[in-house]
């Protein structure tokens, strides 16, 4: 590996939510946040913009669509063009927009459980209600996996559904859909006129030889139905620059997407707008590097979970840095969040804010050097062998 992941860099006193929520000897292993500094190429951009000195208003970034056209095309296959990217200053804002462009008050947005907490409260905050199909666990010894019951799904649909949020990957289950599970999908909501959010923020984050296809590529029927929402973000490791996009094929769903956003949000900052070239220009060797790193960190963390706390069963995700941990059987007074903080002193987040199904869970984010991940883990092995004497 030409990069390396080992290097632990102190984040504590950094202004990070992740590291200063809590207190120090706590280690914070759940915010969507890795502990690896962004690619050279980004941070080397980022000095040349700032030592400029100059932070005006920016320019429509047109060189950054081209690169994500480019990107697209490269990886997918899939025709982009420059006019069907709108920037983004954050995939949240993105989703609550979305749910506001879409339909009217009253109408509902379907989505998947467990999910990640904003699809559960952007529908209600636009006025929306939110209708929700859990996915259906699979165990099998100490794994598990989620399947997704059609039956269920199809029977959701109803006369008010016009939207249906879908993270793809799927955090916190870690899932990669398949193109025929995509195509599925899609077709029921063209059936039922419904809308289509692809949150595929995780796309990159791949693990083993997963790949990833993103649903609005799979035909043009369904990009036309489609909002696909993406950023760097999660990939580079620059959340904190608030930079991501929306692929829009249809113009009357971009219309009522810039509707949603006039006066309100704001335009992407220029920092965000440099790292984000920077990192699709340039990033593809770290990216590289990264993905086998998380890969043997899943691995790493699967056998530890099976070798020293069989009481839990966890998931074995194709994509994302996110551990889904089912503690339900393992005896543990109260909730499993609250345990691991106080027992173990390392904070997960919380699987009961997931929605239903998430009770009883945790998550765990091993986007860190191995050594930080070891810690974390034989933490909870101690406190669970203390716990269960
Ligand atoms: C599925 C999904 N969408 C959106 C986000 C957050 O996006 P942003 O930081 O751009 O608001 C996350 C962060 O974890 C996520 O997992």
């Amino acid at each position: 590996m030409a990069f390396s992941f080992d290097q632990v860099v102190p984040r504590r006193g950094t202004g990070s939510v992740k590291w200063d929520l809590y207190p120090a000897d706590v280690l914070p292993m759940w915010v969507a946040d890795m502990d690896f500094a962004s690619p050279e190429p980004v941070l080397q951009a980022l000095q040349t913009r700032v030592a400029h000195g100059f932070f005006g208003y920016p320019a429509h970034a047109h060189q950054l669509a081209e690169v994500i056209c480019e990107r697209m095309a490269r990886l997918y296959n899939w025709p982009v063009t420059p006019e069907q990217i709108s920037f983004l200053p954050s995939l949240v804002s993105g989703i609550n927009l979305v749910c506001r462009a879409v339909g009217a008050p009253g109408d509902s947005v379907l989505t998947l459980t467990p999910a990640y907490p904003p699809f559960l409260s952007a529908p209600g905050l636009q006025q929306r209600q939110c209708d929700m199909v859990a996915l259906t666990p699979v165990v099998q010894g100490q794994t598990l996996s989620y399947t997704l019951d059609w039956d269920a799904l199809e029977a959701a649909f109803h006369e008010r559904t016009r939207l249906f949020l879908l993270a793809s990957p799927q955090n916190p289950v870690g899932a990669v859909y398949d193109p025929a599970t995509l195509h599925r999908m899609a077709e029921l909501c063209l059936r039922h006129q419904t809308v289509i959010c692809a949150d595929e923020i995780h796309c990159d984050l791949l693990l083993g030889a997963s790949r990833h296809t993103p649903l609005a590529a799979l035909d043009p029927e369904i990009a036309a139905q489609t909002i696909t929402l993406m950023a760097p973000s999660k990939t580079f490791n620059l959340p904190g620059l608030g930079c991501g996009f929306a692929i829009v094929g249809n113009p009357d769903l971009r219309k009522a997407l810039e509707q949603a956003q006039a006066g309100i949000v704001p335009h992407v900052n220029t920092l965000g707008l440099v790292a984000a070239q920077a990192a699709f220009a340039s990033g593809e060797p770290w990216l590289t590097d990264l993905r086998a790193y998380l890969t043997a960190n899943r691995d790493f963390l699967v056998r530890y979970v099976a070798e020293h706390m069989p009481q839990l069963r966890t998931t074995v995700p194709d994509a994302t840095y996110l551990a889904w941990l089912d503690c339900r059987e393992a005896g543990l007074p109260g909730s499993p969040y609250k345990f691991w903080l106080e027992q173990a002193k390392v904070a997960l987040s919380d699987g009961a804010v997931f929605g239903a199904g998430g009770a009883g869970f945790v998550r765990l984010n091993f986007g860190c050097p191995r050594s930080l991940l070891e810690t974390g883990l034989t933490r909870m092995r101690d406190a669970l062998a203390q716990a269960l004497g």
